[in-house]
């Protein structure tokens, strides 16, 4: 579970980092290759104290919170804040687009799994990697093979910034799939 905030004000930093990640999505490349390059935008601006309104960097104490920074009118992209409070975590799951996150502020440890087949034909979710990203640290994906389960596991609150290739804003989340599959 999670509480969205819709769009409201943004900073001059995000607007410009909006500018330019219009002018590259609007490439039309791979969803791969447009993740790679909006990482590489997004990547300076981590850590800036002018990047998010302290509303923006607010959390909930129930659950992980996402801010809505930006949706694009033609539903090409989108940006969020994800603020979350020491042990907040998602559920495993996959994503409806290619995404990008940076962490602006905080770790988040990631583990990433991989579908296998279980007993009696069933599946099961083998983990695969355990990351942990840290400040200024991104990574991009694009589905297939992104399941994964994201958690604030520190003791301060963390911050990442989400892109995601869909609008965040009407689909309300980036999750196409939630797991529960036995896990290894
Ligand atoms: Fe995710």
């Amino acid at each position: 579970m999670t509480t969205t905030t819709p769009a409201r004000t943004t900073t001059s930093r995000m607007a410009a980092l909006v500018r330019d990640i219009r002018k590259a999505v609007d490439r039309g490349l791979a969803p791969d290759i447009t993740a790679y390059l909006v990482g590489e935008l997004l990547a300076p601006h981590l850590g800036a104290e002018d990047l998010l309104t302290p509303e923006q960097q607010e959390g909930d104490p129930e659950h992980y919170r996402q801010h809505v920074l930006h949706a694009e009118p033609d539903g090409g992209f989108s940006v969020v804040a994800l603020v979350w409070l020491p042990g907040q975590e998602t559920c495993i799951h996959d994503h409806v687009s290619w995404c990008v996150a940076g962490v602006h502020q905080g770790e988040e440890s990631e583990r990433r799994y991989r579908l296998a087949p279980g007993t009696g034909g069933a599946a099961r979710l083998v983990p695969t990697e355990d990351v942990v990203n840290g400040p200024g640290e991104v990574c991009g994906f694009a589905p297939p093979g992104d399941i994964h389960r994201v958690r604030n596991s520190c003791t301060d609150k963390a911050i990442s910034i989400h892109v995601y290739g869909a609008d965040i804003s009407r689909l309300g989340t980036s999750i196409r799939r939630v797991y529960t599959l036995p896990t290894d």
